[in-house]
């Protein structure tokens, strides 16, 4: 059976840009070295106002107007995020009041930058078993209030933004060209020293600072995507030269060329934004793939990939029919 089928995408970015020249201006770093490491330019900061949820809202409701159905048809909302507004309740009631759509289901997933992933997956199974009939799914994040502005090696690496997907239920026992495929997901607890926020509610009452191993992360993180990438290309019974787009998770343009170089994959086909965004968690994958779609570059009727790999170790990939 297919899956849950898109209706719309959306995204929103906080108003202020910051530049690597303006963060080289704070801290020992340099346009040259973050451009050469990471492909990274710029990434967006959110001001006084702007929250996880608002933009949130913004993103969902950009979704909801590409989609073209009212807002009071949603009965599902996940919400990916890291960075909550506050440690409860979940952010996605938040954005469910906003919607006017009260009454359905809306809870937040916590797998880090894998949080798209998981929660596309998880509103997919909750559409197929008839929980509901209309998914609205976010990634939002605003990482920037987690990051310690002293670390280089972190501090260069994060943004803030949010995206989203509506998505609709498959037609029971009616065949269909378009929706989700496939889709797998994975962690690993093992790692989840390599990254990490070093505070929380139950342990230092403080939302703490990011950590991050670096070096090892980006080891991980090229084998365990390109391994579930063959795992859902298998699942769904496609090649890898039936892909016409890979949106993955924006971290570092290394990795995301070493990841596409040992699928096979060749460079033009995979949507890239860690220029303009760098990495923006849960955020990353809709708000790439809602600027791929806007710009004409992904169509109806293409096969896009979607890949991600976060803290835990968590990671994951699904496969659409858009
Ligand atoms: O979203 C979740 C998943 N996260 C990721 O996928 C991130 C994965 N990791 C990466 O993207 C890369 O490992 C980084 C971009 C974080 C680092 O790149 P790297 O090529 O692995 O550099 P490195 O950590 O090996 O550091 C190389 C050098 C070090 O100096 P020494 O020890 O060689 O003298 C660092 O201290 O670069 C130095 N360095 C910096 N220099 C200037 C680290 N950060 C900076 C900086 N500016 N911002």
């Amino acid at each position: 059976m297919t899956g849950a089928r898109l209706l719309g995408s959306g995204s929103a970015l906080p108003e202020r840009v910051v530049t690597n020249a303006e963060l080289a201006a704070k801290i020992d770093t340099s346009d040259e070295w973050i451009v050469e490491r990471t492909g990274i330019r710029q990434r967006y900061i959110a001001g006084e106002g702007e929250t996880t949820s608002t933009l949130a809202i913004d993103a969902a409701r950009a979704a909801i107007a590409d989609a073209g159905i009212p807002a009071e048809t949603i009965d599902i909302i996940i919400l990916a995020t890291a960075t909550p507004d506050n440690t409860f309740p979940a952010t996605a009631t938040k954005v469910q009041d906003a919607l006017g759509c009260n009454g359905g289901i809306a809870f937040d997933v916590h797998a880090v930058c894998s949080g798209f992933l998981y929660a596309l997956t998880t509103a997919d199974s909750l559409l197929k078993t008839g929980m509901g009939k209309r998914a609205l799914v976010i990634g939002a994040e605003t990482f920037s209030r987690i990051l310690d502005w002293e670390d280089r090696t972190t501090c260069v690496l994060f943004g803030d933004g949010a995206g989203a997907v509506v998505l609709e239920a498959p037609e029971p026992g009616a065949a269909s060209e378009s929706g989700i495929l496939a889709s797998r997901l994975h962690a690993d607890g093992a790692q989840h020293d390599l990254l990490f926020v070093d505070g929380g509610p139950s342990t230092t009452q403080t939302v703490g600072h990011l950590r991050m191993k670096g070096r090892e992360v980006f080891r991980h993180a090229v084998v365990n995507l390109a391994n579930v990438l063959h795992e859902v290309l298998e699942k769904a019974d496609v090649s890898v030269s039936d892909i016409d787009w890979v949106v993955p998770h924006q971290a570092n343009a290394r990795i995301l060329d070493a990841t596409a170089k040992k699928l096979g994959i060749p460079p033009e086909k995979v949507v890239v934004t860690v220029d303009r965004h760098a990495n923006t968690s849960a955020a990353s994958v809709p708000l790439a793939f809602d600027v791929a779609r806007r710009d004409g570059r992904i169509k109806p009727g293409d096969l896009v990939m979607f890949e991600a790999m976060g803290g835990g170790f968590t990671w994951g990939a699904s496969l659409m029919r858009i």
